[in-house]
């Protein structure tokens, strides 16, 4: 039986660098790339070293392509070492600015696709398999003008920490990646209506060590992983200080 990564969001930013670095680290024998742009895809798959790429184009906002993932998943039967869920997007601006659309659209990718995506995953996991959750800093906190997408990190983050106890039972270990402001393309979508970012691009890290430390701490059993101790930092300011005074000193508009 094969053995197999599965790696969402795959042709751009910490989905390309987990394709790379998984496909360098583990020995595998497939890693299944998914993500809408083939052709980006196709691309890295070229340049793997030990693992066939195999290129999935798919929109995740759609269950039913989801669902065709599933299927090919019963036929093949792969046991399935790595799965990460890296797709995901943010828009910046306030909740009544933004789009009803494009903010349904983030719980659907960042919450919806990720959810049913690792149920549909997990009954071919074998024992000792990982499953890493992509969420973000943001989740630590509410968040004025980034209200939804945090929030739907805020969801990633309890889903995978409780999904870590559930699944100890089958030696399933479940990791919630944490980063702040990274190198990637994630801005230049977040940001399309909203203000420059000149702070943010001061605070960003690169993608590749994100991912180095993540798969770390994967080995290591850790449950969360969060690069950076300015990130380290906020994560325990978040905790403790309570939140209604946190809040108050959000500049925002
Ligand atoms: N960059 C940051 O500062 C940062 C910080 C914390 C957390 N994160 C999280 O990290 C994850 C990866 O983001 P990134 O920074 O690597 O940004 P990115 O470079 O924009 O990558 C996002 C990935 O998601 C895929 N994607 C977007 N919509 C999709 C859809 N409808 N169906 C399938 N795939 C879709 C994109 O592929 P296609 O466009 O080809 O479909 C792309 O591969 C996200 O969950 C993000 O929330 C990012």
């Amino acid at each position: 039986m094969k053995k197999i990564a599965i790696i969402t969001g795959a042709s751009s930013g910490l989905g390309r660098d987990f394709v790379k670095q998984i496909d360098r680290k583990y020995n595998l024998d497939e890693i299944w790339m998914i993500a809408r742009r083939e052709e980006k895809m196709n691309n890295i798959a070229k340049k793997l070293k030990k693992a066939k790429g195999i290129v999935i184009k798919a929109d995740l906002l759609k269950l039913e392509e989801i669902e065709k993932i599933s299927e090919k998943l019963y036929k093949e039967k792969p046991k399935v070492c790595i799965l990460v869920n890296s797709a995901g997007f943010g828009k910046i601006g306030n909740f009544i600015d933004l789009s009803l659309e494009e903010q349904l659209s983030m719980i659907d990718l960042n919450v919806k696709a990720l959810t049913a995506l690792t149920y549909k995953v997990i009954p071919y996991m074998p024992k000792g398999s990982r499953i890493i959750q992509i969420a973000s800093s943001a989740g630590f906190l509410p968040q004025p003008g980034f209200n939804i997408y945090a929030a739907t990190k805020a969801f990633v983050i309890h889903f995978s920490k409780a999904l870590n106890i559930e699944l100890k039972q089958k030696r399933i270990k479940v990791l919630a990646v944490c980063p702040g402001p990274v190198k990637t393309e994630f801005f230049n979508i977040a940001s399309s209506k909203g203000k420059p970012l000149d702070w943010k691009s001061k605070l960003m890290v690169n993608s590749r060590d994100v991912v180095c430390k993540a798969l770390r701490d994967s080995d290591e059993n850790k449950m969360e992983s969060i690069y950076g101790s300015l990130i380290k930092g906020f994560k325990i300011i978040s905790r403790i200080i309570p939140h209604s005074i946190i809040l108050k000193l959000f500049k925002w508009n």
